[in-house]
């Protein structure tokens, strides 16, 4: 049995056909020779834009001159009555700052010091799920969307989903994503710099809601930093550390903008990554089997994550088949030539996980569902 796919659309159809189907589901909207293609332009009028899915155009656009490929401001433009400036959205130096203050929190070993509080969502939410052995269908996507939303709260802030604020924020976020998509249809058809976007008045008044309590809870970090009872964990351990360039922390108002992206980046991606998985478990019960045996070694001891080899091999295989973040746009900000072709200053430039992890030319059998591929020349060298 394959695992589903959405089906692709005929190869030519009109702009405006494109559009209506792009609303519908962004997946279907594309036509089946992405899978195959290394790159593809897309023309119209008005716009340029190009998914790019050989390796070494995304190497050049990701790692070897990202400055000169900052992140497209269309996708920024919807999200950003919630995000601010947080690091999704800022591009060159302001970002450079920032996340020379974020990153020593997340370096290293420092998960290890995270884990007690992952170890404790992830038992909460083993007891929430308990009656769902029952032989009935459930819905497991906001099972793992309480999870994830759990851990986030408990890493970052010690307190459970259960606290009042985070149950609110939780709340909130949920009817946020309703109104907003991370990856909205502005970003494909770009107009003129100075065009108004337009925000619907619900989703500016939930981003409002959302970082009222944000700040609350960060004004109240501040104030046990200040006087010494802070916890030790994300927030505490950020908002203490300085730029090394300028020895400036972050302001309430910077720390506000990242814990809206951490808490939506981190939040929705999860969530997804673990539905994938749970659901690709139930139509694989031979795998399910082999999961929950691995499972029996576990410990409440980081060291033993590392040993669950198969349950990280489906889990890979879970994130290649549905990646929780399928594209990415980036922007070109001179000329530039992509494999002999040129493209204009100002283009688009898709990066899409989805088509590549599922690309013809790069996988054996590449919409299966096979863990065992991770072990194998295939899925090392990729
Ligand atoms: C399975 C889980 C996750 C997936 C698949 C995922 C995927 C991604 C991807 C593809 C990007 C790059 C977007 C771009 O450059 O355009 C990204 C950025 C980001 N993610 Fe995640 N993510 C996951 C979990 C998390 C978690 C748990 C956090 C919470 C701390 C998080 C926070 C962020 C942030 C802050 C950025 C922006 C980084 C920057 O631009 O400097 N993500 N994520």
């Amino acid at each position: 049995m394959m695992p589903p796919k959405p089906s692709s659309r005929p190869e030519k159809v009109t702009l405006w056909r494109y559009l209506k189907l792009f609303r519908q589901d962004i997946l279907s909207a594309q036509p089946a020779k992405l899978y195959r293609a290394w790159m593809a332009e897309f023309r119209t009028p008005f716009f340029r834009s190009y998914m790019v899915n050989d390796p070494n155009l995304i190497h050049r656009v990701l790692k070897e001159r990202p400055d000169d490929f900052p992140k497209s401001d269309r996708i920024g433009a919807g999200l950003r009555p919630l995000l601010g400036d947080s690091v999704f959205l800022t591009n060159g130096e302001t970002w450079k700052r920032q996340r020379r203050i974020i990153d020593p929190s997340f370096e290293g070993g420092r998960l290890r010091e995270t884990f007690p509080a992952m170890w404790a969502a992830g038992e909460a939410a083993v007891v929430r799920m308990k009656g769902f052995a029952d032989g009935q269908p459930h819905d497991i996507e906001p099972e793992t969307s309480h999870a994830a939303a759990d851990v986030i709260f408990r890493t970052l802030f010690s307190i459970p989903i259960e606290d009042e604020i985070a149950t609110r924020v939780f709340d909130e976020f949920r009817s946020y994503q309703r109104t907003q998509l991370i990856l909205n249809l502005a970003a494909f058809i770009p107009g003129p710099r100075w065009m108004p976007r337009f925000f619907k008045s619900e989703t500016k008044q939930t981003a409002k809601a959302i970082r009222a309590l944000i700040t609350d809870l960060t004004q109240q970090r501040l104030q046990a930093i200040k006087t010494g009872d802070a916890p030790d964990d994300l927030a505490t351990k950020i908002m203490t550390t300085a730029d090394p360039q300028t020895g400036e922390t972050f302001t309430v108002e910077e720390m506000v903008d990242q814990v809206a992206i951490f808490f939506l980046a981190g939040h929705e991606t999860s969530a997804s990554a673990l539905a994938w998985t749970l659901y690709l478990l139930a139509l694989y019960p031979e795998w399910q089997d082999a999961l929950a045996q691995e499972a029996d070694t576990l410990t409440a001891e980081f060291s033993s994550v590392s040993k669950l080899r198969k349950t990280r091999d489906v889990f890979r295989e879970a994130l290649r088949l549905y990646p929780p973040v399928p594209m990415m746009v980036r922007e070109t900000t001179c000329p530039e030539n992509f494999r002999h072709r040129d493209v204009p200053k100002g283009a688009q430039v898709v990066l899409s996980p989805w088509h590549l992890h599922r690309h013809e030319r790069l996988w054996d059998n590449p919409d299966g569902f096979d863990p065992t591929r991770w072990a194998t020349e295939n899925g090392i060298s990729v």
